[in-house]
């Protein structure tokens, strides 16, 4: 059971209740990545936020949130998350964050890791407390259909001072990242599953070697197994309505994640083909 929920509704697994925040003073642009998000002061310090208003559209906090959600369920190590709160009154006092385009609203805050290394290199990755943590951010990426963690040097972070690593940025999940819809998922629907695209790239390759062993995916499976459709519809809760998710696109979303999550033996399989030093141990029964 993690710790730092704010609310306990499943027998088993925790649904996260997000806090909300209001942005006490907009600092800067983070400067990299591909959606820009903002570093912001808030009543709860600082956090790395995507705004309403971004030109990538409001699927990216969606996804964000959604896969935040989810890596709670599943006990995947990433940095808390609230909404921030910007009114009227305060995004009139900032003319920079109006040239960018930021409605007023919720948005999506993740804390900052104020001393976070996200260049992963193979001796800082020997030092995280966590490793146990590492097969389960590579199947946790197979059931979001994140295509971006393998290569992207900027979504994963070291907290040097807790020595632990974090999965960050959800932007760019469910294969399509913000263009996804009904229509897109009944064509993927149709596909065969298939792992993440270049799983030996970069960051994949360091990953890999800790995933050794019988049974490195046991920690998450325990996790899977006790899930059930309810948790899963649970990651829709408190969606702003400024997002404006439409009712048949989230069943759309949930019974992707559903699907995937019911196939996992599948993924498995995949991963027995590339994961050279899994020595093998037992799949659960779903
Ligand atoms: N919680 C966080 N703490 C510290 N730095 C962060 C955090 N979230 C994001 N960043 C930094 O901001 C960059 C861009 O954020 P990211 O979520 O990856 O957005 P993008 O979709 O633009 O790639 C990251 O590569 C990382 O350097
Ligand atoms: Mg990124």
């Amino acid at each position: 059971m993690f710790t730092n929920g704010q609310d306990t509704a499943g027998d088993y697994l925790n649904h996260y209740t997000m806090p909300s925040y209001n942005m006490i003073k907009y600092e800067r642009e983070m400067g990299n990545g591909i959606t820009n998000p903002l570093l912001m002061k808030t009543t709860d310090g600082y956090y790395v936020v995507k705004v309403i208003g971004n030109e990538h559209g409001s699927k990216i906090l969606i996804n964000e949130m959604v896969c935040f959600k989810l890596a709670k369920l599943f006990d995947i190590p990433i940095p808390d998350a609230s909404l921030i709160r910007i009114d009227s009154d305060t995004l009139s006092l900032n003319p920079d964050l109006q040239k960018l385009g930021v409605e007023p609203g919720l948005h999506f805050g993740s804390k900052l890791v104020s001393r976070g290394q996200t260049s992963i290199q193979a001796p800082l990755l020997n030092l995280v407390k966590n490793k146990e943590d590492i097969p389960s951010i590579i199947l946790f990426d197979q059931i979001i259909y994140n295509n971006d963690r393998v290569m992207n040097p900027g979504n994963l972070i070291i907290d040097i001072k807790e020595k632990k690593l974090l999965a960050i940025d959800h932007s760019h999940t469910f294969k399509l990242g913000a263009l996804w819809n009904e229509i897109e998922f009944k064509k993927i629907h149709e596909e065969d599953l298939c792992l993440v695209r270049d799983f030996h790239g970069l960051n994949y390759k360091l990953l890999l070697k800790y995933v050794n062993g019988y049974n490195p995916f046991n920690k998450i499976l325990q996790k899977i197994q006790q899930i059930s459709q309810e948790d899963i519809k649970s990651c829709f809760d408190q969606i702003p309505i400024e997002w404006e998710l439409k009712k048949c696109e989230m069943d759309a979303l949930n019974h992707f994640i559903w699907y995937r999550i019911e196939n996992i033996n599948r993924f498995l399989d995949l991963l027995k083909e590339q994961c050279h030093d899994w020595k093998g141990g037992d799949y659960f029964e779903f």
